[in-house]
């Protein structure tokens, strides 16, 4: 099964698709985890994608597709995948149905979460996410047993440096200009799902469950 998590920085598309992994047997592909490792490795892509990542604006497509095109021919994404912040421009839509079509392969589920953007901003500065693992907390909202550790594998906690403040609101601006478009992209194919992602983790999970069956 391929799904889409379509969504604004903080609606909380990463933390559905790490519970959605273990329901559907499929693996998370996020590109904002994969330029993460590519900058703590060092890696080319990450030192042109970090300056920009830190702005909160978009790294050039030609790029992501690349990073993107790689992990999809995994053995792992056999059975389908879960996409996790891409596509990101309508550029990026297009080149996914290409690259699926390719492979004789496509777009099962394209699931849009709405979440106001007084949520998102409190969502996004109260992160806390976990450097070995990725799970996502909330200072307030979901903390921790013991400050500063993963509650699931022991692991560090950090805050991204994109979480803050002036840095949130660049982001949220990047995604009404250059990413909302994608919506509409899918609308016109009658392929986009809409959900009200402002419930508790579990009632958001149990929605798209419901929107799978
Ligand atoms: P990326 O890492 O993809 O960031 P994002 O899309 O901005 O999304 P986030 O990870 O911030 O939020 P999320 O929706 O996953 O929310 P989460 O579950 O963590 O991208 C980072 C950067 O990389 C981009 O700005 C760009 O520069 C670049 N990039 C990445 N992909 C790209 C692409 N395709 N093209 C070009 N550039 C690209 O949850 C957030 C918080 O809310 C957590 O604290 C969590 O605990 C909490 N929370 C989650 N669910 C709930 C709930 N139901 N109720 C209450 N709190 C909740």
């Amino acid at each position: 099964m391929i799904i889409v998590l379509f969504g604004p920085p903080g609606s909380g598309k990463g933390t559905q698709a790490k519970a959605l992994m273990d329901k559907l047997s499929v693996p998370q592909l996020s590109t904002g985890d994969m330029l993460r490792e590519a900058i703590s490795q060092g890696k080319p892509i990450g030192v042109k994608a970090k300056g920009l990542m830190d702005m909160g604006q978009l790294v050039p497509d030609a790029l992501i597709i690349d990073l993107i095109q790689e992990k999809m021919k995994a053995p792992d994404c056999k059975n389908g995948f879960l996409l996790d912040g891409f596509p990101r421009t309508v550029s990026q839509a297009v080149a996914l149905d290409q690259m699926l079509k390719k492979q004789s392969r496509k777009i099962d589920h394209v699931i849009s979460f709405q979440v106001p953007k007084d949520k998102l901003v409190k969502r996004l500065t109260g992160r806390l996410v976990c450097s070995a693992c990725g799970t996502s907390y909330h200072e307030l909202t979901k903390p921790v047993t013991k400050q500063g550790v993963c509650d699931k594998c022991g692991g560090k906690l950090i805050k991204r440096k994109d979480d803050e403040a002036n840095v949130v609101e660049a982001r949220l601006d990047t995604f009404q200009e250059e990413t909302m478009p994608v919506e509409g992209y899918y609308q016109k194919q009658g392929m986009l799902r809409t959900i009200d992602a402002t419930g508790s983790e579990r009632e958001v999970s149990d929605k798209i469950m419901g929107l799978l069956q």
